[in-house]
């Protein structure tokens, strides 16, 4: 089956209404909750003393009604007595002030204090509740990372050089990883390494990018410090905790191999066009954390949420498209932050499946509509994906482009993201991988600015139709160039190497006599098959060593050079280009790739996408368009196709091809 619920915080109620929910859960369709997400206060009212009886009571009902229980093991927000007995569970600034309790999250991944006062809850709600009937799952914390991600205390100051002096050695190896000679930065001993902060300016960007790395270590351990106990008093339960899409600040492929199963929270804003194909991005990027197992979507939202400037809500119609969109790319639950709107709080005015108005809102009848549509689709469940065409996606490369002092201000993100969106316009399935993924399984592989290449990435994409672009492979894994022209290890699979970087920077225009006569390149533009594409201000001076030009570049001092090449099926592209010279530059690459994915002529604002032996029709548009199917018969509505689909604006159909 595939679970429909939310995160249930019944704390925030009384009995009445306790009763209230559970009927409407199951009108609803709910067969699942989070529970406890936020229960540390009640679980462990004061140190040392712990209350059950409140969730024991849930727990039996939500059983007795039919509902499963993702328990969640309450650690994600300290109550404030914690904060006040060990101050040193405090994330502490840079500035040395100390985060206090009151919002939420307030602990410091790396005090041990903290580490054993959680562990110690864990052991006692896996003893109460491990065998309990209604728990499914375990949810560790919530959202590692997400408001608090580093702390500058000593405790954390003492493990960084523990961590470091772990990774390297000794002293000298780090001067030498460092490059310390720069700016007379060498270290005498380990006392002086520091967390890279409070500086007279710029960093060393290698000690930014471990103290990154080093704080999605310490979050880990937090999660594993957890994990731990629960397999050992309860083995048989799974184990996860809810990731948040592409979140820059934990390496979820170095995480995943720990979780038992992927979950995911993803908020894309209703109203921005591309949210759909983000959503799938992320939907994406999670089934391929799992290696193509099915996840969870741990939260998304029914509506409305309220930490924007403007918070719109969805569109009729919209939660259902993409509650549906989701299981097509290998979700098995549809879970939403939160069940019952809250009455008070920092998040009274976030949409809940069961509104502030009640049933008088319409987002309640949707909830219960996806709810009976989600049922209908018990035999997808289980079902895994294949995709032929890859996107390389990599934390520590992040890391390493964001530490770097220029030579733009990176946000390979977004480039990985329009790449994604480009593919899935066309309608391709996407995976990603990272560069240490077995990458055998695909035909294609984009390498969207993947700033910090290492060797051997060269050799596993030899063969299969690549695509690298602009601002990949200027480091190794110590933040040090590859020397003699960029693309690095890239350089013979490419044919090509940048030698030079030669973007505009944004300027007036000036007319004075003297003034007025100089002239500057204002933008960068790429001719590709007679036609002009924006390139974002991103020129690169390219080397042909062994390869064709397949575009070059229109404009003052980069006219006629070369701007996109190819080597076989290896094709270069030295600039950002937009969205119609993405969909080009792909429409001619995947067309002719041999024995890859066909082009498929496909109606303006259609998805379409195969899980098993279903097929979903997606229409993310206004107009009802049509599909052409040989044969099959829609879940949702019982009805056989025969020759041709109608699908309606923003609804879906989902063809059982058996
Ligand atoms: C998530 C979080 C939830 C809730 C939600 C609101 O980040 O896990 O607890 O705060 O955001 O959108």
């Amino acid at each position: 089956m595939i679970y429909y619920g939310g995160d249930y915080n019944p704390e925030q109620w009384d009995q009445q209404t306790v009763a209230e929910d559970i009927a409407l859960m199951q009108e609803a369709g709910v067969n699942l909750v989070s529970v406890a997400i936020f229960g540390w206060s009640r679980l462990e009212p004061k140190d040392g003393v712990y209350e059950f009886g409140f969730y024991r009571d849930l727990l039996d009902r939500l059983h007795a009604a039919g509902v499963d229980v993702d328990l969640a093991t309450g650690t994600a927000s300290p109550p404030p007595w914690l904060g006040e007995m060990y101050p040193e569970t405090l994330p502490v600034r840079a500035d040395g002030t100390a985060l206090t309790w009151g919002s939420r999250q307030q602990y410091n991944p790396a005090s041990t204090k903290f580490r054993e006062k959680a562990a110690e809850l864990v052991e006692e709600l896996a003893r109460e509740f491990g065998s309990h009937p209604a728990v499914v799952m375990w949810h560790v914390s919530n959202e590692y990372g997400c408001h608090v991600s580093e702390s500058f205390d000593p405790e954390s100051r003492e493990r960084f050089r523990l961590w470091l002096q772990a990774r390297y050695g000794t002293l000298e190896q780090l001067n030498e990883a460092w490059g310390t000679q720069f700016w007379s930065q060498r270290y005498t001993s380990w006392s002086q390494v520091e967390p890279p902060a409070n500086l007279p300016t710029f960093h060393n960007p290698i000690h930014l990018a471990r103290w990154r790395e080093f704080w999605s270590d310490q979050l880990l351990e937090c999660y594993l410090a957890e994990k731990r106990v629960l397999q050992r008093v309860c083995p048989d339960l799974p184990v996860t905790t809810n990731y948040m899409g592409f979140f820059p600040t934990v390496d979820y492929w170095k995480w995943s191999p720990h979780l038992d199963l992927i979950s995911n929270d993803f908020y894309p804003e209703p109203g921005d066009p591309r949210a759909g194909a983000q959503f799938a991005a992320s939907s994406d990027l999670m089934r391929s954390l799992g290696g193509g197992r099915p996840f969870w979507q741990m939260e998304q939202t029914p509506s409305t949420v309220q930490w924007r400037d403007r918070n719109s809500p969805k569109r009729p119609g919209q939660f259902r498209l993409w509650s549906l969109g989701l299981v097509a790319r290998g979700a098995d639950a549809v879970l939403q932050f939160q069940w019952r709107q809250s009455r008070s709080g920092a998040e009274t005015y976030h949409s809940g499946m069961v509104p502030h108005a009640g049933k008088l809102s319409p987002v309640w009848e949707e909830m219960v509509q996806t709810g009976a549509d989600l049922k209908k689709l018990a035999p997808v469940a289980g079902h895994r994906l294949r995709a032929s065409v890859a996107i390389l996606w990599d934390w520590p490369s992040l890391w390493a482009a964001e530490s770097a002092i220029g030579p733009i201000g990176w946000d390979p993100l977004t480039r990985v993201a329009q790449w994604h969106q480009s593919l899935y316009d066309l309608g391709f399935l996407v995976d990603f991988a990272s560069p240490d993924s077995d990458l055998s399984g695909y035909e294609v592989v984009v390498v969207p600015s993947l700033f910090q290449v290492l060797p051997g990435l060269a050799e596993k994409l030899a063969g299969k139709t690549v695509i690298v672009t602009a601002g990949t492979g200027y480091q190794n894994g110590e933040a040090q160039v590859h020397l003699g022209g960029y693309l690095g290890p890239l350089r013979d699979l490419l044919g090509v190497r940048v030698v030079d970087l030669l973007p505009v920077a944004p300027t007036g225009s000036a007319t004075g006599r003297i003034t007025g006569a100089v002239r500057t390149r204002t933008r960068v533009q790429v001719s590709l098959d007679g036609q002009s594409y924006d390139g974002d201000g991103w020129a690169e001076r390219i080397q042909v060593d062994q390869a064709e030009v397949v575009a070059t570049f229109e404009g003052l001092d980069v006219d006629g050079l070369p701007a996109i090449t190819r080597r076989g099926s290896a094709w270069y592209v030295g600039s950002f280009l937009d969205e119609a010279g993405r969909a080009a530059l792909l429409e001619r690459v995947l067309g002719s790739a041999p024995g890859g994915p066909q082009l498929a002529e496909l109606p303006a604002g259609l998805e379409v996408v195969s899980r098993g032996p279903f097929q979903f029709l997606l229409n993310h548009g206004e107009d009802p368009v049509q599909f052409p199917v040989s044969a099959g018969t829609d879940l949702l509505t019982g009805r056989v196709a025969r020759g041709q689909v109608t699908v309606g604006p923003r609804d879906a159909v989902v063809l059982d091809l058996r």
